[in-house]
């Protein structure tokens, strides 16, 4: 079974209730209640981390490496700036897709600019919390190209 980690950072909690224009109405608990069973669907083992602080992001992102077989991020605003996180991704070395609930290129110009992207596989932005599913998604057929 192909295992993933949904990784969430920084004011992702608030989600549905977090500038609802922005990031839509859906609810964090939603969200991953959704993706669980998608997962299930799928045939898949996801388990789901939210963190506000870098360093509990990163610990995470290293015990993915005794686990998981790839890994869904959303850092937030780390996204940006944090390259704490683009390091320990590259160190792990498990395919990451990188995903924006919003469409950052349509915003500030300083979300434009991702410092974690060159460490991932890919991105999916703008999509609204479907993106996590079609990275999982994308993510089982990595990891099962990578098995033949
Ligand atoms: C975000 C975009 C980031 O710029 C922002 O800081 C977030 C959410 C998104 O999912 O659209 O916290 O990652």
């Amino acid at each position: 079974m192909i295992r993933c980690l949904i990784l969430h950072g920084p004011n992702l909690n608030l989600l549905g209730t977090r500038e609802p224009e922005v990031y839509g109405k859906t609810t964090f608990d939603d969200l991953n209640r959704r993706l669980k069973e998608f997962a299930r669907d799928l045939g898949m083992e996801i388990r789901i981390i939210q963190s506000n602080s870098e360093g509990q992001l990163i610990d995470a992102i290293h015990d993915a490496m005794t686990w998981a077989d790839g890994i869904v991020i959303n850092p937030g605003a780390y996204t940006h700036y944090s390259y704490a996180i683009r390091d320990a991704l590259a160190a792990v070395r498990l395919p990451a897709i990188e995903v924006h609930v919003s469409n950052v290129h349509a915003r500030e110009e300083w979300r434009r600019h991702s410092v974690v992207a060159p460490v991932c596989v890919g991105q999916i932005i703008g999509l609204g919390p479907r993106g996590y599913r079609i990275a999982l998604e994308a993510i089982k057929e990595i990891v099962e190209e990578s098995h033949r």
